[in-house]
């Protein structure tokens, strides 16, 4: 319920949308009260005594009031629906600018498909509550108030034989919900699982190909299809078992009334204009107790959907700037890692294990050891994807924890090690970070990448577009212009976590000779971390890192000479082709 207060506070600072919303409802509920009495009024003083004119008069008001009706009941509509998109906006837009903020370690843990649902059918599901079961709820309870009320003072007799089909409908309505509620509850669940099952195809298309696994997973989903549809029936029949009582109910009623009323007419104490009118009245009777109980299970739901995304919006956010924080705008190049422990949130073993080394500035530093090792947590430890366990990574001295984040990290150029670029074209996907890059700018960064002879050979050039994730792009394309993007950045410090992995080893070599380059005239210190000893030689030293440990450090010559672990890499590297010859 707190959560869907704080829905409540969002809805209240629309306050012109949610006054006239209420507005129109009192006005409405009046509109609705007065029919029935232009009703008796004309059947008791027009047509009873026969007076054409107050017959004429009362129907020209009642037309008046149908059309007020209408408008109220459309500004109701109108109002509310404004109100709750307002509502919904308002929430998108907090959740995503939470997601922005959010660390690796909060992604790393939380599902993309549930962060996917609770933007978007949570949040639909709190905007049809304010939007329709809000209103719905209010303009009842007022209903029934205003309803009863006049009943009571017309004739409290009959009145109360007519009341007495709220509570006998409320607990029928009750029995049926407190019954079936968990019903309602696994539809959502099963169209969960459903979508879930949807979404894996659509992303994993291909693989469900290449193995052939079409027909498991057209069952998989006709399946939970099934499952969905059953869950379905159930509702349906437990709809079919109690609202019949309910109109039973209302028709009863009707009867007593007519019954109970038609003899106070005959005798005497109750006009005929009175009993057609109370008559009118039992139809905004039922309805509202009606209309608030299916607004239950809504305000049920809304209030768990608002639980889920204010989880998010609540979420702490693990790495953030430090108070009087220094803004990260020169490098002298000079990094060290102060025995450096650290494990990832949620895992058992530590992933670095005292790690500490420290660069001398425009040294260009390979990493290399076994895959799972820790070279990317090594890396990821600079610009603070994630915080140290222990130790310290500082920059010049200063702890990276001191640094502003923004100026951080757009000031280290940072090549992934999976490559994702987004819909759109190539241009557009290199100039990511600074959209205003002119094409000459575009063409230098891709010649040093190696992509610029690709992209000219393509009809649209750099205008090409590449489809989701990269689509219509080779791996290795990808990686190239990934690494272009990163190029174009106002990079101190440069890193590049296995770039060119599925690029040919020649060109990887001339990649590495160009960026060798650039290292040295445009970075304080850069960081390449690959897999082929042949790329790396070149490297002002390199650091050897096997099981979270720092286990060796020199250039390659020392490295040969000094590390078993470095001359067995060396070793696989150089037999493969010969291996592969013998064959
Ligand atoms: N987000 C994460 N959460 C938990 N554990 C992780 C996470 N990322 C990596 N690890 C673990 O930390 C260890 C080091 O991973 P890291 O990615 O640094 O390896 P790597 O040396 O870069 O390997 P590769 O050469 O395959 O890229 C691995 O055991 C891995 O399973
Ligand atoms: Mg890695």
């Amino acid at each position: 319920m707190e959560s869907l207060n704080r829905v409540f506070k969002i809805l209240a600072s629309y306050l012109g949308l949610a006054t006239g919303a209420t507005v129109s409802v009192l006005l409405l509920t009046v509109a609705n009260a007065l029919t029935p009495q232009l009703f008796r009024r004309g059947i008791d003083e027009g047509i009873a005594p026969q007076n054409l004119q107050v017959v004429l008069v009362t129907g020209a008001l009642m037309v008046a009031v149908a059309i007020a009706r209408g408008l109220f009941n459309f500004g109701q509509s109108y109002w509310a629906e404004a109100a709750s998109q307002s509502v919904a906006y308002e929430l998108r837009g907090q959740v995503f600018r939470k997601i922005e903020t959010l660390s690796f370690s909060y992604h790393d843990r939380v599902q993309t498909s549930q962060l996917l649902t609770r933007i978007t059918s949570d949040i639909e599901q709190i905007r049809t509550f304010i939007g329709t079961s809000l209103v719905q709820v209010i303009s009842s309870l007022l209903t029934l108030v205003t309803i009863a009320t006049i009943l009571l003072i017309m004739n409290w007799r009959l009145a109360l034989v007519t009341l007495a089909v709220i509570p006998l409908a409320g607990a029928l309505l009750f029995r049926f919900f407190s019954q079936n509620q968990p019903l309602f509850g696994q539809v959502q669940e099963r169209l969960g699982d459903l979508n879930e099952v949807l979404r894996e195809n659509l992303l994993g298309v291909r693989v469900v190909k290449a193995f052939v696994r079409e027909p498991v997973e057209m069952q998989r989903y006709t399946q939970m299809n099934n499952q969905l549809i059953a869950v379905y029936v159930k509702t349906l029949s437990a709809i079919r078992n109690t609202f019949p009582f309910i109109f039973l109910l209302s028709n009863l009623i009707t009867l007593a009334v007519v019954g109970y009323g038609g003899a106070l007419v005959i005798e005497g104490t109750f006009t005929i204009g009175e009993l057609v009118a109370f008559n009118a009245y039992l139809l905004f009777i039922l309805q509202p107790v009606l209309l608030i109980g299916f607004a239950a299970p809504v305000i049920a739901q809304a209030a768990a959907s608002a639980e889920r995304v204010y989880e998010i919006i609540d979420a702490p956010i693990e790495i953030k700037n430090r108070a009087n924080a220094a803004t990260f705008d020169s490098c002298g190049g000079r990094i060290t890692f102060e025995n450096v422990w650290f494990r990832y949130p949620g895992a058992t073993t530590p992933a670095l294990k005292g790690v500490s080394f420290e660069t001398k500035p425009n040294e260009l530093i390979a990493i290399l050891g076994m895959t799972g090792s820790g070279k990317s947590t090594v890396v990821n430890l600079i610009q603070r994807f994630y915080d140290v366990t222990e130790g310290a990574v500082r920059i010049d001295g200063r702890d990276v924890r001191d640094f502003e984040l923004e100026s951080l990290r757009s000031r280290i150029g940072i090549v992934f090690q999976e490559t994702t670029l987004f819909s759109g074209s190539i241009r557009s996907n290199i100039a990511y970070a600074k959209p205003e890059a002119s094409l000459a700018d575009i063409i230098e960064v891709a010649k040093t990448a190696h992509i610029h002879e690709f992209v000219e050979t393509l009809p649209a050039g750099y205008d090409t577009i590449v489809g989701e994730r990269g689509g219509g792009l080779s791996g290795g394309q990808k990686q190239r212009i990934a690494i272009a993007r990163t190029l174009l950045t106002p990079y101190h410090i440069l890193i590049l976590d296995d770039s060119t992995s599925a690029v040919d080893a020649e060109t990887a070599a001339q990649i590495q000779t160009n960026i060798d380059k650039l290292m040295r005239d445009r970075t304080c210190c850069a960081f390449v971390i690959a897999q082929r000893i042949s790329t790396i030689q070149s490297a002002d030293r390199i650091l050897l890192i096997n099981d979270g440990e720092l286990v060796a450090q020199g250039t390659h010559e020392q490295l040969m000479r000094t590390s078993p672990l470095y001359s067995a890499i060396l070793e696989s590297q150089m037999e493969q082709p010969i291996a592969a010859l013998a064959n």
